[in-house]
């Protein structure tokens, strides 16, 4: 009796001091795990920062600005991981600059209405430089293994001079490793008797290697219509493959050949669906890019395909695990407006400005999404689309955590810029675009200057 009496007060004990403690370390400092240094990893360090939120950035590569910074090489770095970034000498940025612009950091005055990436990686530089960033990340850091154990996030990463791993513990995990670096390959049938060079346009550079050769574009998406143009300008033929139903009136050059999908390669060229061939020397495939977590381990409860990462709260919030948060996983938007509006939100999340609906209401929101993809017939690929629900996506972010709002401006300026690059894929970037306030802009044509000398 006495011992039984003995035991059930230690039981009491047991669970009031375990109570006790785990209230203490709920009040204890949260720390926070960013992966990655591009645009996303140095939102959210800025935002965490001024909350005054303990944060570690681990970056795979010495650089800050992720796909932004352009190297000349392909294939794998001088640490033999694959190289992580898309961009191409050419390359100027396919949105005006009031959407490339971070919030409280104004892009310079004298930058072109559609910088180069030499310009726009100048200024997210200046962002990591203004903010004092840099001294948060650990550069060479490449995450390696990510688990969710005991209420924690482990983070294994190795610093890749020396390989040494280490581990760390997390309450909250930040996953901005971009989406724009591996290849999503087509497959199609008799490529490897093609005796040409194929290649995806992550590895594309510069155009002056298809000087007067008969080059393939596979893909109309923003890669395929730009590099198209560029290679276009020095090669003898460039035979464009794509089916998208949008009516680009582009006055394409003459040696420009409009194809459907390919059926099939053979050693000198390809055949179309329509019957039709073409002799080729080289293809270059913009297809997009895959979703790539390798890190990632069962116990994160993801659904991960190369098109989809599922299922998310307000394209973000991991909904099993809603102390990990994905930023930039949303198509078709003023992606660098959204991305810092993420980083607020989730800083905000952190900071416990306001607190998530319960697991059953994010899943069910999220169910009604996936729901209204599939009855479109649409591949759930498409749930990470906003498209038209860009400023919709924005008031929701506001009105849920108290973020200053993306204004609507945003949006009215990418609809308008959208039209302008259906029009006409060569002159869309002479349009300025300058905010007047929240819900109005202006838009006049540059007048010859020096950003329409830029390369
Ligand atoms: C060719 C091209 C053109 C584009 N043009 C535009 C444009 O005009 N306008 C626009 O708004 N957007 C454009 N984008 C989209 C662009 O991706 C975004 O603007 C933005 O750069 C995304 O930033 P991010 O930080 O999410 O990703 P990233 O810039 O890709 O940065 C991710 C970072 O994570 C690091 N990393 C990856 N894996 C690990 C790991 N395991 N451990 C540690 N670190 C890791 C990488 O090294 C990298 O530094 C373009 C993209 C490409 C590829
Ligand atoms: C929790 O913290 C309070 C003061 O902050 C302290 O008095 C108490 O002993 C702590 N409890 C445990 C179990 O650590
Ligand atoms: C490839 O196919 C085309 C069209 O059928 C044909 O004209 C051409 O000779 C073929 N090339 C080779 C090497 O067989
Ligand atoms: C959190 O709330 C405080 C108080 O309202 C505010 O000052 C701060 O900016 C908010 N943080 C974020 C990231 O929204
Ligand atoms: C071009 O740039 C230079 C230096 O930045 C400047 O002095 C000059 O006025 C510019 N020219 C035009 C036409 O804008």
């Amino acid at each position: 009796m006495c011992r039984n009496y003995l035991f059930i007060c230690a039981v009491i004990l047991c669970l009031f001091y375990g109570r006790a403690f785990d209230i203490n370390k709920s009040q204890q400092a949260k720390r926070v795990c960013v992966v990655g240094a591009g645009i996303a990893g140095l939102t959210s360090s800025r935002y965490l920062k001024e909350e005054g939120i303990d944060f570690t950035v681990l970056e795979g590569t010495q650089y800050v600005g992720g796909t932004w910074r352009y190297d000349p090489r392909t294939g794998t770095d001088e640490y033999g991981l694959p190289l992580h970034t898309s961009m191409y000498k050419h390359l100027r940025t396919n949105l005006p600059k009031p959407t490339m612009q971070l919030r409280g950091f104004p892009v310079p005055k004298d930058m072109p209405s559609f910088p180069s990436w030499r310009l726009y990686y100048d200024y997210i530089k200046d962002y990591a430089k203004h903010f004092d960033l840099i001294r948060h990340i650990k550069f060479l850091h490449l995450v390696v293994a990510v688990r969710r154990e005991s209420n924690i996030w482990k983070v294994k990463h190795k610093y890749l001079p020396t390989e040494e791993e280490f581990e760390d513990e997390f309450d909250y995990i930040i996953i901005g490793t971009g989406h724009h670096s591996k290849p999503n390959m087509p497959n199609i049938p008799g490529e490897s008797n093609f005796k040409g060079k194929i290649i995806h346009s992550h590895n594309y550079r510069e155009p002056d290697v298809y000087k007067n050769r008969r080059v393939l574009i596979v893909g109309a998406g923003p890669s395929g219509m730009d590099i198209s143009l560029d290679i276009a300008a020095v090669s003898k033929t460039l035979v464009h493959s794509h089916h998208s139903k949008i009516k680009f009136n582009t006055p394409y050059p003459d040696n420009y050949i409009k194809k459907p999908d390919v059926k099939e390669f053979n050693e000198t060229g390809a055949v179309f669906e329509d019957g039709t061939y073409e002799k080729l020397d080289d293809v270059i495939y913009c297809t997009g890019f895959q979703y790539d977590y390798p890190f990632l381990d069962k116990s994160c409860e993801l659904t991960l395909t190369p098109r989809s990462v599922v299922p998310l709260y307000k394209y973000m919030v991991n909904i099993h695990q809603p102390s990990m948060i994905f930023m930039g996983l949303v198509v078709r938007a003023c992606l660098v407006v959204a991305i810092d509006a993420q980083a607020r939100y989730a800083t905000a999340l952190v900071k416990g400005n306001f607190t998530l609906p319960s697991k059953e209401d994010m899943l069910d929101d999220w169910q009604k999404k996936a729901d209204a993809v599939r009855s479109k017939g649409r591949p759930l690929s498409d749930i990470h689309l906003l498209a038209q629900n860009e400023d919709q996506y924005y008031a929701a972010l506001t009105e849920e955590s108290g973020i200053d709002r993306v204004p609507p401006v945003m949006f009215k300026i990418r609809a308008l810029d959208t039209e302008a690059k259906l029009e006409n894929l060569y002159t869309y970037r002479n349009y300025v675009y300058d905010v007047i306030d929240d819900e109005t802009f202006t838009r006049h044509i540059e007048t010859r200057s020096n950003s329409s000398c830029l390369p």
